[in-house]
Formats: C-alpha cells, structure tokens, sequence
C-alpha cells in the first residue's frame, strides 16, 4: 500500500479531505474525548536521526486513537550497529506493524522503505529531501490562521538549501496559488530544480537575501533552522549562522493577521520577544502535528473517521 513519500502522494482535494478529518479530531488532540479508532493497530516508529515533534506526535496521535506504538528507539542499541540494512529492518518492521513512520538521513530513504514494504510508509523526513507530514501540520495552521490556503503571500526564511520542510511545503503552497518569497543566504538558496519546478507550475516566486524588507506584507513568515548538520564544512556554517534572527522589535509594521511560524526546533532565528506577540503561531503548529497526523493515519489505515466527533469539554 502507498504512504505518504512526498506531497505529490496528495492531489489538492486530498489535501483538504484531511484537513477537514482533521479539524474533527481536535477534541481527540486535546484529550477532551476518546477515541479508539485504531484499536489493535501498530504503529513502527523507525528514526534513524533525533526528533522530538515528529516522533512525539506520531506516538501521541496513535495512542489518543487508542492504538499501540512500538519504537526502533535509539539506534545505537538496536542491530543496525551489527550491520543490519534498511532492506532488512524494514522487512522486519513490516512484519510487526501495520504502518510505519521513517525519518533518515539519506534523501530517498522513505521511498525505498515503501517499495520494500507492504504496510504504508509515513515519511517523517529523508535527509535535505522531504517532509510532508510537516506540511500537513504546515498546511492545517495556516488555514486555521487565514481561513483559506488560497493566494497568500508567504515568505519561506532561513536554510532554503538544505531545509526538507521548506522543500515540501513549497510544492504545496504553489498549487494552491500562493505567491512566494524566498529569503536565504546565498549559499543556502532552494535548489535550483526546485524553484525551477515551481516556476514551471506558474508560481510567482521572488529570491531574495532581504528577509526584513519581505515581513511587511507577508501572510505567513515561515522561519527555519540553518541545518547544521548537513554541512560538510564547520566554516561554511560559521558563514551563515545566524545570518538571520528575528526580533519582536521587527514586526511593527506587519499585517495584524501575519503569523509566525517554525517547524522547530529553534536555534537563535527566533528571539523569545516574539513567542509572546499575536503573531507568533509555532507551538500551536507544532500541537497540530498530532491532529494532522491522526488524520494521516486513519486515512491510510482505512478507518473512517466520523463526520460529528461528540465530546469535548
Ligand atoms: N519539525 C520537526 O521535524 O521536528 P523534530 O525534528 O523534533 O521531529
């Protein structure tokens, strides 16, 4: 069965199918209702690089559902130091689970798993590749902000180059008809394939190293991490860290309804002055994780969620 590789999985009405599905299930979230939709379902929960949210959530949204976890854990004390492929610990996992959550450092590693295993395979971030369940968490809090994903004007900041989320979630914006605006260093623009590929979708896209001249009339301002560690050279990281930080002090002039938003973690791109401004959005987003991801499970385990969701305090 096909998971989730990258958002090309989703057609737009997909997209919003599971947002709505999604929407339902926050009294689930919250804990103010239960839920066991997927009683007797395991979920294989394989990282194979550190994670707090996506890990979390995945756990969280299963067990709120009333189904069962089982985790890879650290990879130091699993078989992988014996030598053990990602072939044959997905065949392994395969077997133990009905669906899986997979987040590796080599690009691709997600689709490989899929076509290797039969249960669904969730990407939960493949190297500098994709991140899709990110998107659509990405994609739920914006719509909960602005109502609409329709025609927004976003500014994707920070790591463009190496950032998987950013990857994602340009791709899905732009069929949605959003303008947006690339604010990076230099050396750490999107690839040129993916802008390219943007462009060539009909997207309105703007490079630029300004990220404060972008803020003023921006619907989203989407912050991200310079991703130290896929930097072959400490030097060039020194170059560009903290090339960008964004402070409270800055967003005076900003449209009221802009929201600021993170996939986390944060280093120093965001100062704390703004976690207490209307704008800041980035814990909420990363709350919605567990809903997206409810949704995202119940959509490929074949579990029909309820149109009305009774409960809630
Ligand atoms: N947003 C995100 O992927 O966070 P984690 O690395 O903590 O999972």
């Amino acid at each position: 069965m096909t998971g989730l590789i990258t958002m090309n999985d989703l057609s737009n009405e997909e997209i919003l199918e599971i947002l709505d599905t999604a929407e339902r299930l926050l009294p689930v979230a919250r804990g103010e209702t239960y839920l066991p939709l997927l009683q007797g379902k395991i979920l294989g929960n394989l990282f194979f690089e550190p994670s707090t949210r996506t890990r979390m959530s995945f756990e969280t949204a299963m067990k709120r559902l009333g189904g069962d976890v089982i985790n890879l854990g650290d990879v130091s004390t699993s078989s992988v130091v014996k030598g053990e492929t990602l072939y044959d610990t997905i065949q392994m996992v395969d077997g133990y689970t009905d669906i899986i959550a997979l987040r590796h450092p080599r690009q691709g590693a997600a689709q490989y798993a899929q076509d290797s295993a039969n249960s669904p395979v969730l990407n939960g971030g493949d190297g500098a590749g994709n991140h899709p369940t990110q998107t659509m968490l990405d994609l739920f809090t914006i719509r909960q902000a602005h109502g609409t994903l329709e025609n927004l004007d976003i500014v994707l900041a920070g790591d463009l180059r190496y950032g998987r989320t950013v990857h994602s979630l340009s791709h899905a914006l732009i069929r949605f008809g959003c303008n947006l605006i690339l604010a990076s260093p230099s050396i750490l623009r999107m690839p040129a394939e993916i802008v390219q590929d943007l462009k060539a979708h009909g997207a309105t896209i703007v490079e630029t190293e300004d990220l404060i001249g972008s803020l003023d009339n921006a619907d989203v301002v989407y912050m991200t991490r310079i991703q130290k560690e896929r930097f072959n050279d400490e030097d060039e990281y020194k170059k560009v860290a903290g090339a960008y930080k964004m402070h409270a002090s800055q967003l005076s002039n900003c449209r009221p309804s802009m929201i600021v938003m993170h996939p986390l973690p944060r280093v120093d791109e965001i100062h704390p002055s703004v976690d207490s401004s209307r704008h800041a959005r980035y814990f909420e987003q990363a709350f919605n994780g567990v809903v997206a991801r409810m949704a995202l499970l119940c959509r490929l385990l074949n579990v029909e969620v309820p149109e009305k969701i009774e409960g809630g305090k």
